[in-house]
């Protein structure tokens, strides 16, 4: 499933955050790739320990923790802390391939497996040219590029590329999330239910129908969970 959450940041959070990303001390993207990583990748990164990714990262999980809609769609289990990248001047692309499977949480050592792939954006879409997010999957080719503060959240099994930045500069902030739910068909069907039931909540109130419903939802979540 490929979700578009718009306005996860708001647009004081998004200025704070370019604000900070303006003086930051950016680093060759490629330290601490794959080898198959490091032959496509040409970005710029944040090191996990710089204040101004740390402040960024606290900003963008407490966002997470406001969003219902997040939650419903990743069901998340553990959230990889969120990094943050730069596309521009020679350093303007990241080509096609798939993120690796399992992951090391930076603090804890804690292996994360990579079940839903996330990215915020950070720069307004008129400020650059390129840096579309390619997504190939069961849905198809996506071209994805939006505003400031939305997010697009992907399955990790997904192809992917950033496409070359010709102008401008391209923020976002990226991570990971094992969710709950390992399939991404579970977590669609949770999601379809879960938004449909909230549809007639607001249409009908709770009826005896909705009540059920819910209950369905909640014995396929323990169904499927493993938390
Ligand atoms: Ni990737």
């Amino acid at each position: 499933m490929m979700l578009h959450l718009p306005n996860v940041l708001t647009p004081e959070e998004v200025q704070q955050a370019q604000t900070l990303l303006a003086s930051a001390p950016w680093a060759d993207g490629r330290k601490g790739a794959g080898e198959q990583a490091r032959q496509v990748k040409n970005n710029e990164q944040l090191d996990h320990d710089c204040a101004q990714a740390q402040t960024i990262r606290g900003m963008v999980l407490h966002a997470l923790e406001r969003s219902p809609l997040f939650f419903s769609a990743a069901l998340p289990k553990r959230v990889f802390p969120p990094r943050l990248n730069r596309y521009g001047g020679d350093s303007n692309y990241y080509g096609d391939h798939i993120d690796g499977a399992v992951r090391y949480m930076p603090d804890t050592g804690q292996r994360l497996r990579t079940d839903v792939s996330c990215t915020i954006f950070l720069s307004e879409p008129d400020s650059y040219d390129g840096g579309e997010l390619c997504i190939a999957d069961t849905f198809g080719e996506q071209a994805v590029k939006l505003s400031a503060g939305h997010m697009i959240l992907y399955p990790g099994t997904s192809l992917h590329q950033v496409a070359p930045v010709t102008r401008g500069y391209r923020l976002a902030c990226f991570f990971w999330i094992e969710s709950m739910v390992r399939s991404d068909e579970q977590r669609r069907l949770l999601y379809e239910l879960d938004m449909n039931l909230l549809a007639l909540r607001q249409q009908y109130g709770e009826t005896d129908e909705t009540t059920a419903l819910t209950g369905v939802y909640h014995n396929l979540l323990r169904m499927w969970a493993d938390t």
